[in-house]
């Protein structure tokens, strides 16, 4: 599938739903109001998967806090079907010592009903086009305990595997790798 331009609308049917007509996903910036809705999504991952290693759920005000600190170079962004969000991307700062400004990380999270219909792979799109877009150098993804749906939907989009940090996670009686991959973005292409 082609990259969409900014703001464009990609189709996308249901494929667990024979037959249902095809909808339109749009990626946008994502709205204070929408800070519910996205704790509800992350939280569906807190609570049932390793791809957080936020192990109880968030709160409305920690979001709130969190979405303060978004917009700009690191923005948050929202997947919509019609007027429900079924996902959230964002790019956060790697850290906040100057050097590092040229660098931020990657997260993505759509709703459980949602997932395998390629909505993350659309909402990664737009993070790397905005990412691209505002001069940023590098992003980075932490992915955790060999999550292979994250996995690929990076590496189709020229993350590389930089390497593995060992059993540095424990969630569910399990001890957790964590992979991170990187993309570097090349300002010369559109
Ligand atoms: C990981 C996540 C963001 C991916 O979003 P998604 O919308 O489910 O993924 P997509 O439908 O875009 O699929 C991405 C790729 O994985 C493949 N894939 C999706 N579901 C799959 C499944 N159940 N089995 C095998 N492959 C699968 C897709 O075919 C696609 O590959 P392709 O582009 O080569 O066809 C989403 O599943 C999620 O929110 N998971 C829980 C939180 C999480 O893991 N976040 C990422 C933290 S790094």
């Amino acid at each position: 599938m082609s990259r969409p331009e900014e703001g464009e609308s990609v189709e996308r049917g249901r494929p667990d739903v024979p037959g249902e007509t095809i909808r339109r996903i749009e990626v946008r910036e994502a709205q204070r109001s929408d800070v519910a809705r996205i704790a509800e999504i992350y939280n569906q991952a807190v609570l049932r998967t390793v791809a957080t290693f936020d192990t109880e759920e968030k709160s409305l005000d920690s979001m709130a806090e969190w979405f303060s600190h978004h917009g700009g170079n690191h923005p948050a962004v929202v997947a919509v079907d019609g007027d429900a969000v079924i996902g959230w991307g964002s790019l956060s700062a790697w850290s906040d010592r100057c050097a590092y400004s040229g660098t931020c990380e990657a997260s993505i999270y759509v709703d459980e009903a949602r997932r395998g219909e390629g909505v993350g792979g659309i909402l990664l799109d737009e993070l790397i086009r905005r990412a691209r877009s505002s001069g940023m150098h590098t992003i980075l993804s932490r992915i955790a305990g060999g999550n292979e749906v994250s996995v690929r939907m990076h590496l189709k989009r020229g993350f590389f595997h930089v390497g593995t940090m060992r059993e540095v996670g424990l969630k569910f009686g399990r001890l957790l790798d964590v992979d991170m991959y990187q993309i570097i973005l090349d300002h010369g292409a559109s």
